[in-house]
């Protein structure tokens, strides 16, 4: 197995020095994920899955602890870790087309480039079922097709790591399922490692290789579990194993008992 991000102790405190004690997010995480590895973060509201996906992506340093990726430290976003996020509303640019949004990565390419760029950028565009939309602005499209295009734009920056917050929860279910299966395809062809944050112990078991479960605040990793059911994986077929129901009994368990009094339930 070949580590691509490695988390080593990582602890986060909120809060200025001098300004009390602060908040405890993260209290001490440690995490390897590999190379083409599907893992999903699941934990309550509040526990600090964003801060830990944010730290992971080296969009925020730890306040203790270690991140590296490729044995290198993580200082800074690394080249090629594509971060998407849950209210595509706000991530993409209502002013441009469809296909200027997934262009952006690129922009800053050599002209000669452009014409190979934008033909690559239809592509993603047929890949997540955007064919014929590449003309419209975001405003005039479903939230599922606005995802679509988020999606579709993370491609365009060929992601080594595809770090995803919570990015369906904006979505009715039936567009959940479809974008779950369409991640999962999309995963499969391009071979990213791929780091999901969520608080839906179903789409977690449906889509990921290993599930991390964080505790309430401060959280630190109560368990980390195999997800050992066959893939392909169907929307049907696989919610209806056996093993997928016993999965998710144990995770809704583990995590229900792990949440504390007065904390949100998942
Ligand atoms: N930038 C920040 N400044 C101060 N507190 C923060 C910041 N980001 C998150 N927090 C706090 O850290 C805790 C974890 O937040 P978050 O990572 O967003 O949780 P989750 O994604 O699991 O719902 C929360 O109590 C939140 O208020
Ligand atoms: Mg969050």
């Amino acid at each position: 197995m070949s580590v691509r991000l490695s988390l080593d102790h990582v602890s986060k405190t909120f809060g200025e020095p001098g300004q009390g004690e602060g908040l405890l997010a993260l209290d001490g995480i440690s995490l390897d994920v590999a190379s083409r590895e599907f893992l999903a973060i699941v934990g309550p509201s509040g526990c600090g899955k964003s801060t830990l996906l944010r730290i992971a992506a080296g969009l925020m340093p730890p306040s203790a602890g270690q991140v590296e990726e490729g044995g290198r430290p993580v200082v800074g976003p690394p080249d090629r870790f594509v971060y998407l996020f849950q209210q595509y509303s706000k991530s993409l640019f209502a002013w441009r087309t469809v296909l200027d949004n997934v262009m952006f990565p690129l922009e800053g390419a050599p002209r000669s480039q452009r014409a190979e760029l934008r033909e690559r950028c239809r592509t993603y565009l047929r890949q997540v079922g955007l064919a014929g939309f590449e003309g419209h602005y975001p405003w005039q499209l479903s939230g599922g097709m606005q995802q679509r295009v988020a999606i579709a734009r993370a491609l365009a920056a060929k992601p080594d790591v595809l770090l995803l917050d919570e990015p369906f929860s904006a979505v009715d279910a039936l567009t959940r399922m479809e974008l779950q299966s369409l991640v999962l395809e999309l995963w499969q062809e391009h071979g990213f490692t791929a780091i999901l944050v969520t608080h839906d112990v179903d789409e977690a078991v449906f889509l990921a290789d290993r599930v991390a479960v964080l505790s309430a605040r401060p959280s630190h990793i109560s368990e980390i579990v195999a997800v050992d059911l066959p893939r392909p994986r169907d929307q049907i077929a696989t919610r209806e194993n056996g093993r997928f129901l016993e999965l998710r009994h144990h995770l809704m368990s583990a995590l229900l008992n792990k949440v504390g009094h007065g904390a949100p339930h998942v």
